[in-house]
């Protein structure tokens, strides 16, 4: 399958979470293995060459960095919603499109100066992926590079990153 039928399989659900909110459901493009590959390999091909580490947003985020680190040989850090970790270095509280959330990194698993590309499936606001960079960048990594499958450009998340490159597979 290639790129485009892949995306094609996302699918738009108004009203969700809440009234007003177009929600982009990934759901049916996970469920194909063909779909899922070609996203997959997509991404990975986003992944700048010289990156040690692959960061994942809870929860989506986590299987496709999964299959890109695979992909690329790389290991990925688990950036987690609170209270899921035993150890943690540091907490980001952020603002959601519809609500508020915190991510947090577990301790003593980033090295200082290493870099890292940080992968989700949604760059909508941004509050997300820009939480994700601060932790990362608090513990003294490098964020060389976001890779997400779908940018909502009406959201402008791109516009809160501070110039951190962004790959988006599709910019709707
Ligand atoms: C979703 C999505 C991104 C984030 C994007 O996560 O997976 O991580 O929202 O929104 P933003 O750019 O406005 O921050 P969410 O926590 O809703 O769900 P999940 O746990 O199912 O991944
Ligand atoms: N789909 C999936 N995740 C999201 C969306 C969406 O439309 N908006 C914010 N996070």
């Amino acid at each position: 399958m290639d790129l485009d039928a892949a995306l094609g399989l996302i699918a738009e659900v108004p009203d969700f979470p809440e009234p007003g909110v177009l929600f982009r459901d990934l759901s049916p493009l996970f469920a194909s293995g063909e779909g899922f590959r070609a996203v997959t390999d997509a991404l990975a091909a986003t992944v700048p060459p010289d990156v040690d580490l692959l960061a994942a947003v809870e929860a989506r985020g986590f299987m496709l960095a999964a299959a890109v680190g695979y992909a690329r040989g790389l290991g990925v850090v688990l950036v987690r919603k609170p209270g899921k970790l035993p150890s943690v270095a540091g907490r980001v509280d952020y603002a959601l499109e519809y609500g508020t959330a915190a991510l947090e990194l577990p301790e003593n698993v980033v090295a200082p100066d290493s870099r890292v590309a940080v992968v989700d499936d949604v760059l909508a606001t941004g509050g997300t992926v820009q939480a994700a960079c601060r932790l990362l960048e608090e513990a003294g990594a490098v964020v060389s590079g976001v890779s997400v499958v779908l940018e909502l450009a009406a959201l402008s998340g791109r516009s809160v990153l501070d110039g951190r490159p962004v790959h988006s597979l599709r910019v709707v």
